[in-house]
């Protein structure tokens, strides 16, 4: 791209993408793709025209510094006649754009950086944009105030994604409803190691520096990416007995921060146990590989269901880990359409663990239902602030109305339909958007579908879309 096509603004450009539609005939007749889904919580997550159908991202990080580079390679499939479209990066030095191996000419307002293509691409077609980026990825502060993006840590840094975080270290369609595989590659100064999602498949190191090379297979929502530079206690193992794994077992590709390795080491060890519990509750796992990522003690403040090997900040408890390891089903392999289905992720990951705790010898889920229903605002003042299906606005996405409202309304599923025709209920999800997306209407046709004699109207009414704290009954 040369500099002055940077320069010109993105309405600039579309314009001349309007102006060389009109003026070519015979041509390919493409118009700019959409700069988002419109989603309702995050209206510019995501671009419409296209679907990747692959990611490979080059990359490179050196702590001192704090300075990425790297090369992303999309796949991508035209859904639309294109003259233009759009992906998603926030911060960072584009400093050139190819589309099928050509020059491209691209510019940037906000998060989207616009590109053209030399030539127009037909509906359907498939192609690769490439782009080359580097240097001092972002952190962002989400509407709620948490902390995503690139999180630099005391020996390294760390990428986490939900909801918008991403396309702080690489450029892509940023929304949940485009999943794809991923190959990424990372190099780092010899010494630290770098870990990201699916199977380490190679890692070599020479000049003082060490590249390893990460494998997902199975489709990832961009926001279950993730990449931990620094210093970790590497375990890995096999959990046999896990349906679809090779004969070998389950592989299981655990990193722990030093300072955690003690304490994070004891809860691990219940891992295989809670990996085997899952498949029993929920079904065959969906993904090639588990494990963990156990940064120091404050590093990001919250853990996240980063596909394979969730990320915890400091030592988990059995709970955390549950949860986390519950969503790799509810949440990334079954994954929202759009950031407002938030519920149908943190309703399943809460009342797992309320399953777990009825499995081994702690409350039964009614209790724990009984409880937050009586006592329940004590504990989480804004529990009866908005319906788990409608959350009140982006910066509320990830309160208790979402988990534990949200649990409470598969729970009054379970009392509605009964324990056996229940757990029956929850494996039937998870297989039937297995890889895929869903939202709440596919959520409630599929509930009214396995139970046809039973009325859910109050349910739905009441405790998924009501407002207010709902009748017991
Ligand atoms: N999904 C995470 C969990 O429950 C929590 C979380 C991290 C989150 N970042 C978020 C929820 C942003 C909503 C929005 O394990
Ligand atoms: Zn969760």
């Amino acid at each position: 791209m040369s500099r002055s096509a940077q320069l010109v603004p993105a309405t600039a450009l579309l314009l001349v993408g309007a102006l060389a539609l009109t003026a070519c005939d015979g041509g390919v007749h493409g118009t700019p793709g959409g700069s988002g889904p419109r989603d309702p919580y995050f209206p510019k997550s995501g671009n419409g025209g296209y679907d990747v159908t692959h990611y490979a991202l080059d990359l490179a990080y050196d702590p001192d510094g704090n300075r990425l580079s790297g090369t992303a390679t999309l796949t991508a499939r035209a859904t639309d006649d294109l003259s233009a479209f759009d992906l998603d990066l926030d911060g960072l030095d584009v400093k050139s754009v190819t589309v099928g191996g050509d020059k491209a000419r691209w510019n940037r307002t906000g998060q989207e950086l616009t590109v053209r293509p030399h030539d127009d691409l037909d509906e359907g077609r498939t192609f690769r944009v490439t782009v080359r980026y580097s240097g001092t990825p972002r952190t962002i502060t989400d509407p709620d105030g948490s902390e995503e993006g690139w999180l630099p840590t005391e020996d390294g840094a760390v990428a986490l994604g939900e909801p918008t975080g991403s396309m702080a270290w690489f450029p892509g369609n940023h929304h949940p409803s485009d999943k794809a595989p991923y190959d990424l590659t990372i190099t780092v100064p010899e010494g630290l190691q770098a870990v990201s999602n699916g199977e380490l498949t190679a890692s070599r190191t020479s000049g003082g520096r060490t590249t390893s090379t990460w494998h997902t297979a199975e489709p990832m929502a961009s926001y279950l990416a993730t990449l931990a530079i620094g210093d970790y206690d590497i375990r890995r193992s096999t959990i046999p007995g896990i349906e679809g794994a090779s004969d070998g077992g389950l592989p299981v590709y655990t990193a722990v921060d030093p300072s955690e390795a003690a304490a994070s080491r004891k809860v691990l060890a219940q891992l295989p146990g809670i990996m085997k519990w899952a498949q029993a509750a929920f079904g065959p796992y969906p993904f090639s590989s588990t494990g963990a990522i156990v940064d120091r003690q404050g590093d990001a403040g919250y853990a996240l269901e980063t596909q394979n090997r969730p990320y915890f900040p400091g030592t988990p408890d059995t709970g955390t880990l549950v949860h986390e390891l519950a969503h790799q089903w509810f949440g990334d392999s079954v994954t929202p359409k759009t950031w407002r289905d938030m519920w149908l992720n943190e309703g399943f990951a809460t009342y797992a663990e309320w399953l777990w705790t009825e499995d081994h010898g702690g409350d039964s889920a009614q209790q724990t239902f009984d409880a937050l229903y009586d006592h329940g605002d004590d504990v989480y003042d804004d529990l009866w602030d908005f319906p788990p299906a409608k959350p009140s606005s982006a910066a509320h996405l990830s309160d208790s109305p979402v988990y534990q409202r949200g649990a409470m309304v598969l729970h009054k599923i379970r009392q509605t339909v009964g324990d056996k025709a229940f757990a029956a209920l929850v494996r039937g999800w998870a297989a039937a958007h297995r890889h895929g997306n869903a939202d709440t209407d596919d959520f409630t046709t599929y509930v009214e579908h396995q139970a046809p004699d039973k009325d859910f109207t109050p349910i739905w009414d009441d405790w998924l879309y009501g407002d207010g704290k709902p009748e017991r009954a």
